[in-house]
């Protein structure tokens, strides 16, 4: 059964290898979960059945490659206390660790669920989805195994901070997280990911935790460089890590290790509008060659978005990012962080992960922001969301 999409006033296809790239007035074709062919309208074979976009944009869809989803409770009166003059610090996790240690699979699995459904709505067909607010054994491999439920792209966080049962004693946390909790979770999870932070684990602790998942087949990603400057995006490059996320705190030898690397730089500017800190500057990395890629951090403390659509919005107003840069990074640089080459991109052969907007052009994500533009959302080929009167002939 093949769809041709058809009269589409910008179809953003992008080059999963480089940069943003767009056809107007065009159409493509689905064919067994797969884009079969794109190209102008005039020219589309026929097909088995026809989708009218009637002017509107379809892009790939978002690739949310760094995500805490995984939590029971909320954290409303920390953000609160933020607004009013309170630093973030990593302390608040705490507190969605003992709520989460104290929930029911079946609570949390709703809860993942509901933020996984506000994802696809939303226009994210690929999103990554870490553990770490568990932080015992038991929890942290139930984390990992409801997350494999709902994605792929499952990553172990046991490094998330010490649990406060553990006082100072982080060596001894570490031996649990590089040994029996890690063998419980590997099997299930992609990733190993480490918050690299003075508040959390130092650059050794950091790199032992990222050889120690290695050794387990898992692939490292870092959280660094978040709460002030530090060895994150170092130990991140030196493990050969897909990515190195927020970024917010860099040197110039910082830049330059990225540069000179295949770790994507993942920005997360909800975490700086969530937090009011500064923001990254997108323009010095992309101007050193920097790969980028934008993501939500979705979590209940430092940062409460699902939305890619405002972080597109925020690349583009507060961290230098041209549409069309923010539109690849939240696509095409997220499958990079991700290290896939199915998604993020509308090639033929890519996965039919697609999002009709409301709009004519992807720009409208920036310059309408905070307007729901989401008018479709096909995950691999199949119809996975729409507005009641997109389709209807
Ligand atoms: O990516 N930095 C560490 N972890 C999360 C925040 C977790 C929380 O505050 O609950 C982050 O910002
Ligand atoms: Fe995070």
């Amino acid at each position: 059964m093949s769809t041709l999409i058809t009269n589409i006033g910008e179809l953003v296809i992008n080059d999963p290898a480089g940069s943003f790239g767009s056809l107007t007035g065009a159409a493509l074709i689905i064919d067994g979960g797969q884009i079969a062919w794109t190209g102008l309208a005039g020219r589309a074979p026929a097909a088995d059945d026809i989708v009218d976009a009637r002017g509107r944009a379809v892009l790939p869809g978002f690739v949310d490659s760094h995500a805490h989803l995984v939590f029971a409770g909320e954290r409303g009166a920390e953000f609160a206390a933020r607004m009013a003059g309170q630093p973030y610090t990593a302390g608040g996790i705490a507190a969605t660790v003992a709520a989460t240690r104290a929930a029911s699979d079946v609570t949390l699995r709703a809860g993942l669920r509901r933020l996984a459904d506000e994802m696809v709505r939303q226009g994210t067909t690929t999103f990554e989805c870490k553990s770490g607010y568990g932080l015992t054994v038991q929890d942290e491999a139930r984390s990992v195994m409801l997350a494999a439920e709902v994605t792929p792209e499952v990553t172990y966080l046991g490094a998330h901070v010490v649990p406060p049962e553990f006082g100072r004693d982080t060596a001894a946390y570490l031996d649990l997280v590089c040994g029996p909790m890690l063998d419980a979770c590997a099997p299930r999870a992609k990733w190993i990911d480490v918050f690299c932070e003075k508040d959390a684990f130092s650059e050794d602790e950091s790199a032992a935790v990222l050889a120690a998942g290695r050794a387990r087949g898992l692939l490292p990603r870092v959280h660094a460089n978040q709460l002030g400057p530090g060895p994150g995006v170092r130990v991140a490059v030196q493990a050969g890590a897909a990515s190195a996320d927020h970024c917010t705190f860099l040197t110039a030898a910082d830049v330059d290790l990225l540069a000179s690397s295949a770790t994507v730089a993942t920005l997360l500017p909800g975490v700086e509008f969530s937090c009011r800190q500064p923001y990254p500057d997108a323009r010095r990395l992309l101007s050193a060659g920097v790969t980028v890629a934008i993501a939500t951090d979705c979590n209940p403390g430092s940062c409460f978005t699902s939305s890619m659509a405002l972080c597109v919005a925020l690349a583009v107003r507060e961290m230098g990012m041209t549409t069309q840069e923010a539109v690849w990074s939240a696509t095409a640089g997220g499958a990079r962080a991700l290290r896939r080459t199915d998604v993020g991109h509308l090639g033929v052969g890519a996965r039919a992960d697609l999002l009709m907007l409301d709009a004519p052009s992807h720009t409208y994500l920036a310059y309408r922001p905070g307007v729901p533009l989401t008018a479709a959302v096909w995950r691999e080929g199949r119809l996975a969301a729409a507005r009641p009167q997109v389709l209807g002939g």
